[in-house]
Order: structure tokens, then C-alpha cells, then sequence
């Protein structure tokens, strides 16, 4: 079979080394990839993960069984219509089911009317109501604009000024362009932050492993908001008893929610989980696998990954087994020195051989004359899968220890809350 992953990052690469893994398996592209995957898949850097048009006429020229949308811009904008229209079968939700992570007013207003546990919120257009209205309420309070903004129209205001400045910068200077027409006024939770990825076809749900990831760029989680330092799983503090209340009140109610809604959600629905002292809440919705979750989630599936992408994609997935290792696994994402915000590359990377169980997953590197150089904020992802939390922690960071670049920053505590979790008792 002929793949087609659309995506560059991490996870792309966590996913094209998992779909490897199946004999049938004879070729994959990867649109625009990234060079450290070079190795496991042919990249096309001038096909950009957007480019609907790009991307279609490529499947013309090289025809592809199976095609894997990742990221969640061609998602929303439709790149499976369009290349399901095609004739090429896709895993991936089309775009109106999309839309749960598109607009953070649908999603909210889908909890809201199918009674899902989500924080309390309040939608404005207007700017002057929605300051009337933060001003009126306690702080810490939470802004956030309605469409996609690159991971980053998320505010958690700690003073009503604070709040204001935000919502000025969304709905009046426009920071994050047509996104913060719409914003959301929303209520401060607390508690530990679970992701769940799951697999759907639309009618069943299968959970994956659960993770954590290290969203701040410092050590015990200081510092600006990124796109994720690291990640472990499981995660400790998603217990037998909560997981068994998220797929009641949480899980199965949005699957049916979607598809009452007309918009039925095949692929991979990601559930951004606070486990609050009211019970678990919905944070967010995404349309998609996690990056960096999946670095950590795909290598503990013990089945085929094409035959379950298969599955959800033909709405059979009740028909098969999901295994997942009893193990654990655990991300050392490594950076470029100044992320999330301003940062050198084109520094040459150095990469070790890897056991079985230890993986580098390429993120933002190229390819330029042979050597492989760096070329983005987070860089690569450290990852070894182990029994124990402990040795997955100790083996990520062994591996990061052997990967050298100039300039290489990463945090030294990813794994540490987990681990004083896991052993407390
Ligand atoms: P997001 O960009 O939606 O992933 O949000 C970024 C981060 O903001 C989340 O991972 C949470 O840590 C935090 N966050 C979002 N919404 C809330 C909320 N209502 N209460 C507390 N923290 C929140
Ligand atoms: N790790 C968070 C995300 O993928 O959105």
C-alpha cells in the first residue's frame, strides 16, 4: 500500500513510524514532512500541509491507498472533503466535524446543549459588553478567541487589566486576525490536566493511553505557554474510576453529540480534560492527535495502526480490538534556545542509534547539502518506552543526553509531577 501522511512535526513522524510497523506498507509520502523523516518516508518541502490544491494534484501524479490528514489546518479547511471526494480514503474528520476545534463557540455550545462538563463561559462579539462583563467578575479569568490561532489564543488573566489587554488585542487589534471576532469569557479551573486521545469511526470510541503534557517552556511549569515540552503516559492521575466517568459523561456523549449534529466525527477526537474537585471537564476539543502526546501514546499500541485508521475510516472499529502496552513512555522534547519566542537555527543535529524502545521523533529540522540541520522552535522529541514511569523518564533523558545541537534547550522536569504522583503511595 501507498500512504499519504499531510503534516511535518513530531507527531507526523510518530505516526509514519507506526504505520511502518505493517508489512503492506510499501511506500510513504510525507506532505511537506520534515528532513530527520527522511528516513522513514519520501518528503515533499514544497507541498505545504495547507496547500489543498497542492496536495491533490500530488495524489493525481502519484496515486496514494490511504491518506492520514494530521495537523489541524487542512482539517478545518477540508483537505478530506476534498481529497475523499477524490476517491482516496482518509483518516480524519471532514471539516464540518472539524469545526469542534475550529471554533471554540461550537464546541462550547455543543457541551452546553447536550449537558457535557465544561467550564462556564460567556460569548461576545462586541467589545465594550465583553469588557462590561470581565470587569464585573473575579480574576483569574480565562479569554479565549473563537477560531485557530496557532496554539496561542489562550489568556489566563490574573488581573481585570490583564483580561481588557486581551480582549483589545483579540477583538479590536486583531492579533489573531478573523479568530477573535468571537471570544469566550470563561471560568478559572483547577486540577490536574489529562489529554485523551481516541479513536472514533463516529458510533464507537476507543480511548488510547492517557498522557500529560508540559505545556510551559520552564521547569515546574514557568514561563510563556508553548507548544509542548514533553509528555508522559499514562498519566497517574487519570484513575480506573475516572476514565469509566469520562467515557460516560464526557466520551460518548460528544461522539453522539456530533453525530445528532449532523457532523459525525471520524479519526482521532483529542479531549483536553481537567480533573477538577466538581469532576472532570472539558478544557478543549481537538480535531486530532496531540503533539507532543502521540510521541508518547502510538508507541504503547500494540495493534496494527493502519488496520485501526482503516477501521474508523469504514465505521467497523467496534469490530476490532485496541491494545495498548501496560507499560510507559515519556518525551524530552528538545528546542531551539529562545523558544517560544525568538530563536537561531540551521545548527547540525547529531543523532544516536536507538534501541527497540527508544525513539527520536524529528520535528522542526531539513535537510541542506547531506546534513541534517535545525529549523524550528521545538527540534525533535527524546522518547523511550519502559515498565515504569521511572525508567521511561530516566531512559528519555538518557537518550536526549546522546542528541547534540548548538543552541539545544529542554526542560529538566518533565515526568517529575507524574512520578510523585505514581509513587505517593
Ligand atoms: P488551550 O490552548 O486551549 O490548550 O489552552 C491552553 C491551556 O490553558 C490549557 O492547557 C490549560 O492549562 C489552560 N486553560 C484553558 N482553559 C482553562 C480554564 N477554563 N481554566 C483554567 N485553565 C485553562
Ligand atoms: N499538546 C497539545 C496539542 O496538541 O494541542
Amino acid at each position: 500500500m501507498k500512504i499519504l501522511v499531510v503534516g511535518g512535526g513530531g507527531r507526523e513522524h510518530a505516526i509514519i513510524k507506526k504505520l511502518k510497523e505493517n508489512p503492506t506498507v510499501e511506500k510513504i509520502y510525507a506532505l511537506p514532512g520534515n528532513g530527520g523523516m527522511a528516513l522513514d518516508a519520501e518528503c515533499h518541502p514544497e507541498i505545504g500541509a495547507k496547500d489543498l490544491e497542492g496536495v491533490s494534484a500530488f495524489c493525481k501524479a502519484n496515486p496514494v491507498d490511504f491518506a492520514v490528514v494530521a495537523p489541524d489546518d487542512p482539517l478545518v479547511l477540508g483537505m478530506v472533503d476534498r481529497l475523499e471526494s477524490e476517491g482516496i480514503p482518509c483518516f480524519g474528520p471532514r471539516a464540518n466535524a472539524a469545526i469542534i476545534e475550529g471554533s471554540k463557540v461550537f464546541s462550547k455550545n455543543l457541551m452546553k446543549k447536550y449537558d457535557i462538563p465544561t467550564a462556564g463561559s460567556e460569548t461576545f462579539t462586541d467589545f465594550e459588553k465583553a469588557k462590561a462583563y470581565v470587569e464585573s467578575l473575579p480574576c483569574p479569568i480565562v479569554i479565549k478567541a473563537d477560531g485557530l490561532a496557532l496554539g496561542k489564543g489562550v489568556v489566563i488573566a490574573q488581573t481585570t487589566s490583564e483580561a481588557v489587554e486581551a480582549l483589545r488585542g483579540m477583538m479590536l487589534d486583531k492579533m489573531f486576525g478573523e479568530s477573535g471576532n468571537s471570544v469566550l469569557v470563561e471560568e478559572f479551573l483547577t486540577g490536574p490536566e489529562v489529554s485523551v486521545l481516541a479513536f472514533t469511526d463516529g458510533e464507537t470510541v476507543v480511548p488510547m493511553v492517557s498522557s500529560m503534557d508540559h505545556k510551559r517552556a520552564g521547569d515546574n511549569d514557568t514561563g510563556l505557554n508553548t507548544g509542548g515540552m514533553g509528555t508522559v503516559a499514562p498519566n497517574p492521575f487519570y484513575t480506573k474510576a475516572i476514565a469509566g466517568e469520562c467515557m460516560e459523561r464526557i466520551f460518548l456523549p460528544t461522539i453522539r453529540a456530533m453525530k445528532a449534529e449532523g457532523r459525525t466525527f471520524q479519526g482521532c477526537l483529542y479531549f483536553g480534560l481537567m480533573l477538577t474537585p466538581g469532576g472532570p471537564k472539558v478544557i478543549e476539543y481537538n480535531c486530532r492527535f496531540g503533539d507532543p502526546e502521540t510521541q508518547v501514546v502510538l508507541p504503547l499500541l500494540k495493534t496494527d495502526l493502519l488496520t485501526v485508521m482503516q477501521a474508523v475510516q469504514k465505521g467497523t472499529l467496534k469490530d476490532i480490538n485496541v491494545e495498548f502496552s501496560s507499560g510507559s513512555a515519556c518525551c524530552v522534547v528538545m528546542a531551539s534556545k529562545g523558544y517560544p519566542q525568538k530563536y537561531e537555527s540551521g545548527f547540525p543535529i547529531t543523532l544516536p542509534a536507538t534501541a527497540d524502545d527508544e525513539y527520536v521523533f524529528v520535528a522542526g529540522a531539513k535537510m541542506d547539502n547531506g546534513v541534517l540541520k535545525t529549523a524550528g522552535g521545538r527540534v525533535l522529541g527524546a522518547v523511550k518506552t519502559a515498565p515504569t514511569l521511572r525508567e521511561a523518564v530516566a531512559g528519555a533523558y538518557a537518550l536526549s543526553e546522546k542528541i547534540t545541537f548548538a543552541n539545544a534547550y529542554k526542560r529538566t522536569d518533565i515526568g517529575k509531577r507524574a512520578l510523585s504522583q505514581t509513587e505517593k503511595d
